[in-house]
């Protein structure tokens, strides 16, 4: 082998690499990134860590624990009584006002996108 062809054979396997990896990133993850877990449209833009945050100060679940024991959680949706996003975002909405807790209208959002991902987990709008 001349000193020549060796020394252009070299970057090949590394620029192979790139190449195999620019293909996972470009084909892989988005698709992955969908299919995890759909995102109804009125949580698209929630801050979910806000969400996570009311549900703490409130004592959501502290209430809900009372109520039914257990962690609480089934007192999300026992009867299917809330089936489509708006409808949870309604209620969280309504006890919201009940409970007089003043949330404003993105933070209703971040709360009902919080039940959303970890409790009613609806694959519809
Ligand atoms: C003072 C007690 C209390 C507090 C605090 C409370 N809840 Fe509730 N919540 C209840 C009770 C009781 C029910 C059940 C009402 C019913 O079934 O008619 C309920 C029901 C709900 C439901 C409807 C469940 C379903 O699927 O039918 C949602 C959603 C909910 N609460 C969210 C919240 C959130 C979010 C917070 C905090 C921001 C909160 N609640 C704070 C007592 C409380």
């Amino acid at each position: 082998m001349s000193p020549r062809l060796t020394a252009r054979a070299r970057p090949l396997p590394a620029l192979a690499a790139v190449m195999l990896g620019l293909a996972i990133l470009a084909g892989t993850l988005p698709v992955g990134a969908q299919g995890a877990t759909w995102v109804p449209e009125i949580f698209r833009d929630a801050d979910l860590a806000l969400g996570q945050r009311l549900i703490r100060e409130h004592k959501c679940t502290e209430c809900h624990v009372r109520n039914v024991g257990g962690d609480g959680t089934s007192l999300y949706n026992p009867k299917g009584r809330i089936s489509t996003p708006g409808a949870l975002r309604g209620m969280v909405d309504y006890c919201s006002t009940q409970l007089n807790l003043g949330l404003f209208p993105e933070e209703v959002t971040a709360v009902a996108a919080v039940l959303q991902r970890d409790h009613y987990r609806f694959t519809k709008p």
